[in-house]
């Protein structure tokens, strides 16, 4: 059906402000609004529109996100102003120093405490993004200070930075002209992830975060740029137009305000005056540092003022109002009593120190991956050698280095086995590779890791089926394939060790309550090479039925978004394994139902829809999740078609919208009581 162009474009300004918005609410501040389902409905929608009427795209659409460009090169872009670098010390006593020649230039009375601003020193990339009347219209590296390089391709592609900063009743004007610059950062979770995911793939993996942060920012293919899950946070200007402010807590307070992130104000953002407090905050954040969900390597402290920033100037490439104060990487000795290859899910062989226990940091360290064979040429570890560890990304154990002087006289390098090391078939590396993987299908390491992989949290969730279960389910042949375990009996389960009765009723049930499921997560627990979460929620979107999936061929499946010739073709491979199709069906036959996405017609709620707004007594999402279970209708926005607007505490604007168009509005206490105990 043809929609008057009007409707079309107004539909479409509709839906980029619906999905920047939520992607603001999900990503900056971790409180979606919307289901995933319902995301991409939306996402699907904005797409169409656009595939039709190409003369519509902006450049600030949300489609932008998911890359496209393949560029040969990045092009060299002059900085409006240079990005300057910071001096930096290790000790809290340099702060002190450093307040001490603050004061001295500013011909300050000894007595007079000067205002500083805090925040982390993020450990990624640093970033310049040009933002023209509220629209980003290029990013560029920090390169050599002078110039950088242009990733704006890249750069859109990470969904906490805005494409247009948001209007803000509540701060200034957005100016024709505003640089922002700040960190491309990867978390730490998100770091384990993609280094697990490169592994499994065969590809090069990445050393922490910020090498993987910088890597990714740095890749040509901006397709791949999106995949990897970037963040960003601002902490200061470049060039601006017709804008001003008086300090730098202002400024990054309006950062804010405009949707950009920013550290969290007052525990990792906030003014300090004088020496002492800026030393408690170094202090504070250091004993923070564990829980956060990202590295830093120290803090960096500015003089609030940007007048006094101004009077203070530069020496050097360095501005004489701002420092960086580090904190000493947790590091320590041990030896390497063995290297041991282990081998995934997909087959590839992961060389493993396994060290003499030592404390890093407060944590026990016994294990390091060496993730292949060129990373240990490389560093070139071997058994029996003392080696310095540290805690990179805070969180893994990584080898810095060997102490060469302490290696036995009859030490040898260490070669990864060109056989499997659990049913000894051969291993082969793939041309451009730099994983060996084991070449047989039945080996009962790769099965045992498609089997854990299978059960894990995020595929079916058999919750209390953990590791260990699995390998003695294995080990006593009573799990062979992924229907295995809904045939699982008590009987089978207390005769494997340290099965109580307890436990195994647990195990059962969760057996049980992971039959209802979706086709996503079915797709993303078979374990097939190059799909991850994201891709199988893509192939149930475009297959919709299992039968669909099972049935696909290369031409169908490089029909759905996103899937290119690499990735088709080894779906396509696991779909032509006659064993593993008749474990799918034998999955349905033992009971595993697929949760369809058309929503329920039955319920109490049926036939009418509902907005949330503002902070429930329960979560989001299980208030989202009670609605649609008794049939209700999640909307995203308010209209004349909604029928209940659900407030919380601190409801926002969407209260007299509601008023305007009349639409009822309720609370919490008064919905539960719609549904009949
Ligand atoms: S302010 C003149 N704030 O540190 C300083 N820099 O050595 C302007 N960095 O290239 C930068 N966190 O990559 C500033 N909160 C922060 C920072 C930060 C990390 C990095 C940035 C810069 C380097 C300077």
């Amino acid at each position: 059906m043809l929609l008057p162009m009007n409707k079309v474009s107004e539909r479409y300004s509709e839906l980029k402000k619906l999905i920047s918005h939520n992607d603001f609410l999900y990503y900056t501040q971790d409180r979606p609004e919307l289901s995933d389902y319902e995301y991409d409905q939306l996402f699907l929608e904005l797409q169409n529109i656009e595939k039709q009427y190409p003369e519509l795209e902006t450049s600030d659409s949300p489609t932008q996100r998911v890359g496209g460009k393949v560029l040969d090169v990045f092009s060299k872009v002059a900085h409006r102003l240079p990005m300057l670098s910071l001096s930096n010390s290790y000790s809290p006593e340099d702060l002190n120093d450093f307040d001490q020649r603050v004061k001295k230039v500013l011909l300050l009375d000894e007595l007079k405490e000067v205002e500083y601003f805090c925040e982390p020193k993020f450990d990624g990339l640093a970033i310049e993004l040009i933002y023209e009347n509220g629209l980003l219209v290029r990013a560029l590296t920090r390169g050599d200070g002078t110039t950088g390089e242009d990733v704006t391709e890249n750069i859109k592609t990470i969904r906490v930075i805005p494409l247009r900063l948001h209007h803000n009743k509540k701060g200034k004007e957005i100016p024709p002209l505003i640089e922002v610059r700040g960190e491309v950062i990867m978390f730490k979770n998100d770091f384990a992830e993609l280094n697990e995911t490169q592994q499994e793939a065969g590809v090069q993996t990445f050393a922490n975060p910020r090498n993987a942060a910088a890597g990714s920012v740095r890749q040509l293919d901006s397709r791949i740029a999106a995949q990897r899950p970037l963040r960003f946070f601002a902490y200061a200007l470049g060039a601006t137009e017709k804008i001003s402010f008086a300090s730098q807590d202002e400024c990054e307070n309006q950062l804010g305000l405009w949707g950009l992130p920013v550290a969290e104000k007052n525990i990792l953002r906030r003014v300090a005056r004088g020496a002492k407090e800026i030393i408690s905050f170094y202090q504070e954040v250091e004993a923070l540092r564990p829980q956060l969900p990202f590295d830093i390597d120290g803090i960096v402290v500015k003089v609030n003022s940007f007048r006094l920033q101004e009077d203070l100037g530069l020496v050097a490439r360095s501005p004489r109002w701002a420092t960086a104060a580090k904190y000493k990487p947790a590091q320590a000795t041990t030896l390497v009593e063995n290297v041991i290859v282990q081998v995934g899910r997909t087959g590839a062989l992961t060389p493993v120190a396994i060290m003499t226990p030592v404390k890093v940091g407060g944590v026990t360290i016994t294990h390091a991956t060496l993730h292949n064979q060129d990373e240990i040429d490389r560093k070139d570890v071997r058994i029996g050698d003392t080696v310095v560890i540290q805690r990179a990304g805070d969180v893994i154990p990584e080898i810095v280095s060997v102490i060469i002087e302490k290696r036995p006289k009859d030490s040898l390098a260490f070669k990864i086995p060109d056989h499997c090391p659990i049913c000894h078939s051969e291993a082969k590396k793939i041309e451009g590779e730099v994983i060996y993987r084991c070449t047989n299908a039945l080996c009962p390491s790769i099965l045992k890791e498609s089997l854990k992989h299978f059960a894990s949290r995020r595929a079916m969730n058999l919750d209390k089926v953990g590791d260990r279960i699995i390998e003695a389910l294995c080990d006593a042949q009573l799990l062979k394939k992924f229907s295995d375990f809904y045939r699982l009996t008590k009987e089978e389960l207390l005769s494997i060790e340290r099965q109580g009765e307890k436990s195994v009723q647990n195990v059962l049930l969760s057996v049980d309550k992971s039959k209802k499921t979706t086709l996503a997560r079915l797709i993303y627990s078979f374990g097939i090479r190059f799909v991850g979460e994201q891709t199988a929620k893509t192939l149930a979107n475009h297959f919709v039925h299992l039968d669909a999936f099972l049935s696909a061929n290369m031409e169908s499946l490089q029909q759905a978004p996103d899937i290119g010739p690499k990735v088709a073709q080894s779906i396509f491979d696991w779909l032509q394994n006659p064993d593993l199709i008749k474990d799918v069906h034998e999955l349905i036959a033992l009971g595993v139902t697929l949760e369809s996405t058309q929503r329920k017609s039955t319920g109490a709620l049926a036939g009418k829809s509902f907005l949330i707004t503002g902070t429930l007594p329960v979560k989001r999402d299980e208030a989202k999740d009670f609605i649609e279970a008794n049939g209700g209708k999640i909307l995203s926005s308010v209209s004349k078609k909604l029928d209940f607007l659900v407030i919380g505490d601190d409801p926002g604007s969407k209260v007299e919208r509601a008023i305007e168009l009349e639409v009822k509005i309720i609370s919490w206490e008064e919905l539960t009581k719609m549904i009949p105990a």
